[in-house]
């Protein structure tokens, strides 16, 4: 990737955003994983207007962001050995570490569990964010930059279209305040995230009781963890600490998304067409069946990293496409595939049953 910091008008507009932050403002800035919206974390009433322009329920906790080499003890207690291997093998990248929370992180951040979780980001924006940020000292709490329950963006522009910066102010400019229902947010350009989707999060907060728990998987695996600390990460379980990515409905357009199999994909097609159906598809690989659909297909590489770049993306454009239904070949069910399908499987939650309503329902659009 270019270095989005080398010209004069990126690290100014990074300066300024650091400022904004230092001020109590709302930033959104990119990371490696999805473009996060960013507040000063010891700032309550800057983390509160994350709450608002996202419309999330406040009791959910958000991830404090840190510069590479900030002082993990000044953020959280009882740091176990495996956090601190953790952090040394994947930091600055996307991995999210759950742990006991210092008593100085606001409520606001923890969602009034005992708990926060940490990261190091590796975008060279973020962390350039981070480092101008109160000189490196500071956390930026940061959710991902969409509405509540909505896919993640993965572009400046994803930020812009979810709270429809270019559309309340003329050529909002890049780095520029622009307004969003009556709060500002400042966002900052950064290509397309690497990764694609949100960072692993591992949790590390009850290590003696329950071992390290894999609370959302992502880029990194539970076997790269495992490696690292000597003890594979296990599912969540009732007691877990709660996290709104691990809700059964999340990640979603606003079009109706479904898993087809591949060997189902070309039948179901040709069946909701000939009912009128308006079908957009996913593919992966060789699938000979997105190219005939022009701007309503999308072929996302068949290796779980290059799936993951191009997802939430691919979720995005089809979602403007005016399709009735989005259909997604379902992907391989491998353990590198887990980030991926733990993402598609809430993404088509709330689609539950809408293939049969269609096959059923009398033509439409015909
Ligand atoms: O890759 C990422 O993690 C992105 C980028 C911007 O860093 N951030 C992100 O944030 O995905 P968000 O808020 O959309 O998802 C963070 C998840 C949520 O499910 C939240 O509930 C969980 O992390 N989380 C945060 N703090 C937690 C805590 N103390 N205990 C349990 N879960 C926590
Ligand atoms: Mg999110």
């Amino acid at each position: 990737m270019n270095d989005v910091r080398a010209t004069p008008a990126a690290a100014a507009a990074i300066a300024a955003g650091a400022r904004v932050l230092e001020a109590g403002g709302l930033v959104a800035f990119p990371t490696e994983t999805v473009y996060g919206l960013g507040a000063d974390a010891e700032n309550p009433a800057a983390v509160a207007r994350i709450y608002q322009a996202k419309g999330r329920p406040n009791d959910h906790p958000v991830i404090v962001h840190v510069a590479p080499g900030a002082d993990l003890d000044y953020w959280v207690t009882d740091i176990p050995d495996a956090a601190r291997q953790l952090a040394a093998a994947f930091w600055p990248g996307p991995l999210t570490l759950i742990l006991k929370r210092a008593s100085h992180i606001p409520d606001a951040v923890s969602g009034g569990q005992d708990t926060v979780g940490i990261r190091c980001p590796s975008h060279p924006v973020a962390i350039a964010l981070l480092s101008a940020f109160k000189n490196g000292r500071g956390g930026v709490a940061a959710p991902s930059a969409n509405k509540f329950g909505n896919v993640s963006p993965t572009t400046a522009q994803h930020v812009r279209d979810e709270f429809h910066l270019d559309d309340v102010e003329e050529g909002a400019i890049d780095g520029e305040p622009a307004c969003a229902a009556g709060l500002h947010v400042t966002v900052l350009e950064g290509g397309a995230s690497q990764v694609g989707i949100e960072s692993t999060i591992i949790d590390l907060s009850r290590l003696v009781t329950h071992g390290p728990v894999l609370l959302r998987p992502g880029h990194i695996t539970a076997q790269q963890i495992a490696d690292v600390i000597g003890q594979l990460p296990a599912a969540p379980d009732q007691a877990a600490p709660r996290a709104s990515g691990t809700l059964e409905s999340h990640y979603a357009p606003h079009t109706p998304v479904t898993l087809v199999d591949h060997d189902a994909l070309a039948a179901t097609v040709a069946r909701l067409q000939a009912q009128g159906v308006r079908v957009a598809l996913i593919g992966h690989g060789c699938s000979q069946l997105t190219a005939p659909l022009g701007d309503s297909g999308r072929l996302l590489p068949a290796d779980p990293v290059g799936y993951a770049y191009g997802i939430y993306a691919a979720l995005r454009a089809l979602d403007l496409v005016q399709a009735d239904v989005i259909l997604v070949e379902t992907p391989p069910q491998e353990e590198r595939w887990l980030g991926v399908n733990d993402r598609l499987r809430r993404s088509v939650f709330g689609s539950a049953g809408v293939l049969a309503r269609f096959l059923r329902e009398a033509p439409r659009h015909v």
